[in-house]
């Protein structure tokens, strides 16, 4: 039983049916980042025996702000951006950017933390480009993506004076047409570098049939072209080869291949500034994973890039890299409040809770697998198995299926661990569920960061044509 305030990191051992939820849990050891832990890393249990984050208690956040709740712990966010810095700093004997990746949870807060350490970030759309610039991030500092950026978002862009990433011939030529005697814009081209990883397919993107940038076989023309416009100033070259990978070498094969097609852009004259190697590092979502530390990947990137850049005999351009998911995965948890309960003799119980799909899409869109804990009941052991159920008009919507929890109550606060990724921006209103609130921990203060919606926020945008009323 716990009855002081310990840290309570996960560790690799069995999720068993006869462990309690601090077997689970154990301080880290030597050098981990953030993204290979299930809690943020100021998690502890209080003297109360509730979850606390950020020297915040769960409980106390849900009768302030309500449930479900996102939870977002300051530190873990911050030791995740530091480590990524650090790790390019040591590794990388040139110039270095870290870009967040923004797409894993855009809006004005994360958008300030990670521009006050220094990280650029890399927007999507012209959505996310906005919001960033809201929050007074330096617009050198930002590059937007997308392999479809309308008119509106490519002057969004040039006026902000951000980097475009340019992803396929339309675009190409548009932005040449747009920017024809003005001042010149700084492009990147995203290449497609043909390397498989082994992850979900829709979070795969560097293999050769994606829908994301160019083909390599074009690689000489676009050179060609864009050596040819005077507008359009070439920075570099991206790709971006997937999301939640484990292993390293796919990231090792980048490092070269794209150095390779940055000494043939020298070819063309083109100025090699940068090399932007994408995201896509993975993070612990079940006692299972285990994926590589910050700075075990970092330094895979940086000595593939360096060697292959020596064997090029091209300088080292400022390498840049998009960590999303292993940037915030593991920052966030969010909190439900526990409802009704159902059992099917012989088959399974179902405890359903006060979200699901709408707040955290993943299971339904990628069979992502959760973990969770009883937040208000830490030390309770283990002694079922049950299947967490959202609250939507869908019988996909399975947050977690045989969760290993305590003995369950109607209103107990159950929460799920590494929702800081994905969640919150893949969130919809299905079956017009307001979106949750989102609190900002940090030392015991909390600050509310999303607003709650309400039902007026849902019918904001609807109108009602005179004839109906
Ligand atoms: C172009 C690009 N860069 C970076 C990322 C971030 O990936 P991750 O969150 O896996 O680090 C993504 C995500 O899919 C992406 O599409």
């Amino acid at each position: 039983m716990i009855t002081q305030p310990v840290q309570v990191q996960n560790s690799g051992r069995q999720y068993l049916p006869d462990s309690t939820t601090d077997d689970l849990l154990e301080l880290p050891a030597g050098d981990r980042s953030p993204n290979q832990f299930l809690l943020p890393l100021t998690a502890q249990v209080n003297r109360d025996d509730c979850l606390e984050i950020g020297g915040c208690d769960l409980f106390g956040l849900v009768q302030r702000y309500g449930s479900p709740l996102y939870v977002l712990d300051e530190e873990t966010l911050r030791t995740a951006c530091r480590q990524y810095r650090d790790a390019f700093r040591k590794y990388y004997p040139g110039e270095s950017q870290v870009l967040y990746a923004s797409k894993a949870w855009n809006c004005l807060a994360v958008c300030a933390i990670v521009a006050s350490e220094n990280l650029g970030i890399d927007v999507v759309s012209g959505g996310e480009l906005y919001t960033a610039l809201k929050a007074g991030v330096d617009p050198q500092k930002l590059y937007l993506h997308g392999n479809n950026k309308s008119l509106d978002e490519l002057k969004l862009a040039i006026e902000s004076g951000c980097t475009l990433m340019i992803d396929n011939w339309l675009e190409l030529q548009t932005l040449a047409d747009l920017v024809k005697g003005k001042n010149p814009v700084r492009i990147m081209l995203r290449l497609t570098p043909g390397i498989e990883c082994h992850t979900h397919e829709y979070i795969r993107t560097g293999h050769l049939d994606s829908k994301f940038g160019f083909d390599p076989n074009q690689v000489d023309e676009i050179f060609k072209f864009v050596s040819q416009q005077s507008e359009l100033e070439f920075v570099g070259l991206h790709a971006h080869i997937g999301s939640q990978i484990f292993e390293l070498q796919p990231h090792q094969d980048l490092g070269s291949v794209m150095v390779q097609w940055l000494s043939k852009a020298a070819k063309y004259d083109l100025k090699i500034q940068e090399l932007n190697i994408g995201g896509g590092l993975g993070i612990r979502y079940t006692e299972s994973d285990d994926p590589p530390s910050i700075d075990e990947w970092v330094k895979v990137v940086c000595e593939s890039v360096v060697a292959a850049c020596q064997s090029e005999k091209i300088p080292l351009p400022k390498l840049l890299s998009e960590p999303g998911r292993s940037l915030i995965g593991s920052a966030c948890v969010t909190v439900y409040t526990i409802g009704g309960q159902k059992t099917v003799p012989g088959i399974r119980t179902y405890i359903s809770v006060d979200g699901g799909m709408s707040d955290n899409p993943r299971p339904i869109t990628y069979q992502s697998v959760y973990r969770a804990l009883i937040a208000n009941r830490m030390s309770a052991p283990i002694v079922t198995q049950v299947t967490i159920a959202g609250k939507h008009c869908e019988s996909g919507d399975i947050l977690i299926k045989d969760a290993a929890l305590p003995e369950t109550r109607s209103g107990d606060l159950l929460v799920v661990m590494s929702t800081g990724a994905y969640n919150y921006s893949m969130s919809s209103n299905y079956n017009r569920l307001p979106r949750p609130a989102a609190v900002l921990v940090n030392q015991g203060e909390a600050n509310l960061i999303l607003q709650r919606e309400t039902y007026e926020d849902l019918i904001r945008h609807d109108r009602l044509p005179e004839r109906l009323k």
